[in-house]
């Protein structure tokens, strides 16, 4: 068994498990970006022209907190899959879920169908998206060399879905090219393009899975005992009775809404990461070294939750500015605002190879940290990038070429190049034997908690404020970066021999 596992080398030289992932992710994500490419026009459009009619900063900061909950539901997804379900079970009823959240936006309910999606999408993505990567890992014995090779094209399976979403789903919203309901959009059709992805995803999860994936993701790593379980069940209960007060007092005091539920989450969100962060530090489990790497990772997690915060807001913030401000053609050739979520993929693609190629080369390149301060000041230049059209031709001046956002996204994608794939890699490395899945959840909660930022600021976001928007926000980043760059060396030292 142990051996066939190292020797397979049927897809592309890796195991041929990781074809069955590379397309159950891929399929995942092109369904949640194709959702997300048109989500928010969906929430603001007026209901003439078949949105929901929702005020404009509402949507925006509701596009921000759904991103972040649904990293955060990554905490209960992975502890399920360790200690109940096994990662195969846990990923196949996440994608169910999924399916069934595109489904409810596919049927012409409105906001009630909306919430449900929600609900569904950040439940299943939870469960699915950090097992899918840990069954990645899992297809590689310890030593195996092809381990971050295997990763590398799952990355470009997640980028690949990402990509493709934005053309066809926004296409089929359009009405296929056809303009089928003259100007109104028919966003129902373009969400359950969404459910068709996830649909064919769990088909060929579930068809490929049953031969080639191992039958250690069919048991818990972990499996809980009943003495385990009680204070598990005492949380929970505790949780949802807090929760449930907490609400019923917003409530009593009429002030159950949209606004308070947002910042209810944003408290969460920030919170979580923190208690995280305390558990390790005082657990006994956890060695000196393992320690001294903990609060190493702490300005990583900061600098991460940063440049997640930046990057995220190309679903809002650029895309509010794609529908606004942007000129929708080059000559003749006409596309939707919704087209440039293509562009963040798109770039990781094609950036991807030159910097394999740079770090395989580059003999003495910066430590993680330095990198990650880097990353940072170069996601703050792709937003003060974005004042400058403002600034140049006037915000009520109407709409500006393409490529300002062209250049953002290229600028962005430059810092994520110098954050996502090392980040990924760091976590694992700095992470402490009796925490390696949280601390895997750890780095899905900085984009988490980067995306709670957002979902309190982005409501300040408009045409009218564009320019003092992106010059506050992208200062911000950059100040942050230029503080982390002093303090590489300490942070380098605290990791206990990890570059
Ligand atoms: N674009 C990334 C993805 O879809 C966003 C992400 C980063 C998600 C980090 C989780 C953790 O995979
Ligand atoms: N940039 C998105 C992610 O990191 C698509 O993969």
């Amino acid at each position: 068994m142990e051996k066939q596992k190292s020797m397979d080398a049927s897809f592309f030289g890796q195991p041929r498990g990781l074809s069955t992932l590379f397309f159950t992710e891929m399929w995942e994500r092109f369904s949640y970006y194709g959702m997300r490419a048109i989500l928010l026009f969906y929430m603001y459009y007026a209901v003439s022209q078949g949105g929901l009619g929702m005020n404009q900063a509402t949507a925006a900061s509701i596009m921000s907190i759904y991103g972040s909950l649904v990293y955060l539901s990554g905490v209960v997804g992975g502890w399920l899959s360790d200690r109940v379900w096994g990662a195969r079970k846990t990923v196949f009823i996440g994608g169910v879920l999924i399916m069934f959240g595109h489904i409810a936006l596919s049927l012409p309910f409105g906001l009630p169908a909306l919430y449900a999606s929600i609900v569904l999408i950040v439940a299943g993505t939870g469960l699915l998206k950090p097992n899918v990567s840990d069954m990645v890992g899992s297809l590689y014995d310890e030593g195996d060399k092809r381990r971050d090779a295997g990763f590398s094209m799952f990355v470009f399976g997640i980028n690949l879905g990402a990509a493709v979403a934005p053309w066809a789903v926004p296409w089929a919203a359009n009405g296929f090219g056809f303009h089928l309901f003259g100007s109104t959009m028919n966003f129902h059709a373009g969400f359950s393009l969404a459910a068709i992805g996830m649909f064919f995803g769990l088909i060929q999860y579930w068809l490929d899975g049953k031969k080639y994936l191992s039958k250690d993701s069919l048991y818990p790593n972990d499996p809980i005992d009943r003495e385990g379980l009680k204070p598990i069940i005492t949380w929970t209960v505790v949780g949802v009775i807090v929760l449930a007060v907490v609400l019923g007092l917003f409530g009593a005091m009429g002030q159950l809404n949209i606004t308070n539920v947002i910042n209810i989450i944003t408290i969460i969100a920030i919170a979580l990461p923190i208690i995280y962060f305390i558990m390790m530090l005082n657990s006994k489990k956890v060695t000196k070294v393992e320690r001294s790497r903990v609060i190493a990772y702490i300005p990583l997690f900061i600098a991460a939750a940063i440049f997640w915060g930046i990057e995220e807001s190309g679903s809002v913030v650029l895309a509010l500015f794609a529908e606004q401000r942007t000129i929708l053609h080059i000559g003749g050739w006409h596309f939707a605002a919704g087209n440039f979520q293509t562009l963040n993929p798109l770039f990781i693609m094609i950036l991807t190879p030159f910097f394999v190629w740079l770090w395989s080369k580059w003999k003495r390149q910066p430590s993680a940290p330095g990198k990650f301060a880097a990353g940072m000041v170069i996601a703050g230049l792709s937003y003060m990038w974005m004042a400058l059209p403002g600034i140049i031709h006037g915000t009520t001046a109407g709409r500006v070429s393409p490529l300002w956002l062209v250049g953002s996204w290229f600028i962005v994608e430059i810092a994520e190049m110098l954050i996502s794939p090392i980040g990924l890699s760091v976590t694992t490395k700095l992470a402490p034997k009796a925490f390696q899945s949280q601390m895997m959840s750890m780095w899905f909660l900085a984009d988490s908690a980067g995306q709670a930022v957002n979902a309190q600021i982005v409501k300040y976001y408009s045409s009218a404020t564009e320019i003092p928007y992106f010059l506050i926000v992208g200062t911000v980043s950059v100040i942050f970066g230029a503080i982390m760059f002093f303090m590489v060396k300490k942070i380098h030292n605290l990791m206990g021999g990890i570059d």
